[in-house]
């Protein structure tokens, strides 16, 4: 049994629906906004955002809503060992090229000052503060209570989850295998941290007292339905809200995940140096193919960013890393506030027809 109260009255919510944050432009403040206005909770992502984009884009969050909302952002992770960047520049040749891009350049790590970042979550007016990929200090987990923001934490294994309890979250998220984007695992081996939502959540559930969020594959009310008989919470979303009209990916982005079959997504290194799920395309296929041609995260983000940066503008989905997770063909293209009250409206039948006599 969850101890305490339930997670949606703590979060201030209705509904026990999270719009993910996706960094790299995906989410978006109109995005935000409307789902935290439809009564689910909004999230902002910060992590390549500058600590004054930061404050401007929750700020503009809270004009557009009273409620609550979240703010996101990548736990530091371990400065990378030098690496020959030669081989990688060679594989992205030429797709910038094609791109009519200059040639790619010796990408450089940093540029998050992720002490600014913090600073700017803490300042702002968002009600919660998340992460993934890893842990914060002590000293950042007060601080951030202190300030009255409730803290949740990443999870893709139940070790992970325990480590996060330890550390004084307020509420894990169990990121399964399904999920797009990039794993948020910390505390062991990549490859083996890969397990499904079904299995992880329950698991995760028994062995931690702190409340746990379903995430990975959950795109509609049976999702939810589902997430909630494991004894989840609230569920987290990503590519469900990838095709809602206020998303910030490309036209071409949106139609590909509304077309693309189960089978055709993987997890990659090719896009940032860090496993993420996407939908396979030409560059990852071809960046993987060059062997030992990936950098590290951060430094293998950095040098294809100019590559993907053109792609958007470009829409050239091609040369895109397209994060999408494993229940995509469930997409569906609406305004954010019609898909939350349709999941809600969902979950309640789902729920109905299991009752017995119903
Ligand atoms: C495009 C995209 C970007 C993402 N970026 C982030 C991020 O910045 N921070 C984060 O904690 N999770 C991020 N995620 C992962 C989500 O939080 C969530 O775990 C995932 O979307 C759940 O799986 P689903 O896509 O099947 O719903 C991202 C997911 C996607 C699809």
């Amino acid at each position: 049994m969850p101890r305490g109260p339930r997670l949606t009255d703590r979060l201030g919510i209705t509904h026990p629906i999270i719009q993910a944050p996706m960094a790299g432009g995906a989410s978006t403040v109109a995005l935000a906004i409307a789902v935290t206005n439809a009564g689910a909770l909004g999230s902002l992502a910060a992590p390549y955002l500058a600590p004054t984009q930061i404050a401007d884009a929750a700020a503009a969050i809270r004009a557009g809503t009273g409620g609550p909302f979240g703010i996101n952002l990548f736990a530091p992770t371990p400065v990378p060992a030098a690496a020959d960047p030669t081989a990688a520049m060679s594989a992205l040749a030429p797709f910038h090229a094609e791109l009519g891009l200059a040639p790619p350049t010796v990408p450089v790590a940093g540029g998050i000052d992720f002490a600014a970042q913090f600073a700017a979550a803490l300042a702002s007016p968002a009600t919660v503060l998340s992460f993934t990929f890893g842990v914060l200090t002590s000293e950042q987990v007060a601080a951030v209570q202190s300030r009255g923001m409730m803290l949740v934490g990443t999870a893709t294994t139940v070790a992970e989850a325990v480590q996060l309890e330890a550390l004084g979250v307020d509420a894990v998220v169990a990121q399964g295998a399904e999920a797009g984007g990039h794993r948020g695992s910390f505390a062991g081996d990549f490859g083996a941290s890969m397990i499904g939502t079904l299995a992880l959540v329950p698991q995760m559930v028994d062995a931690v007292g702190i409340p746990v969020i379903a995430s990975g594959g959950i795109m509609d009310g049976r999702g939810i339905a589902a997430a909630l008989a494991l004894g989840a919470q609230a569920v987290q979303m990503g590519t469900a809200f990838l095709t809602a009209d206020e998303a910030g990916i490309t036209e071409g982005y949106k139609q590909l995940i509304l077309s693309t079959p189960e089978s055709a997504t993987r997890v990659t290194r090719a896009f940032s140096g860090r496993p993420a799920r996407g939908i396979v395309n030409r560059a990852m296929t071809a960046i993987e193919g060059d062997a030992g041609a990936i950098l590290p995260f951060p430094l293998q983000n950095a040098l294809t960013r100019p590559m993907r940066n053109a792609a958007t503008a470009q829409d050239r989905p091609e040369f895109l890393s397209l994060w999408a997770g494993q229940a995509l063909t469930l997409a569906r293209r609406q305004p954010a506030a019609a898909m939350v009250a349709r999941l809600v409206e969902e979950t309640d039948a789902v729920l109905a027809r299991l009752r017995p006599g119903s």
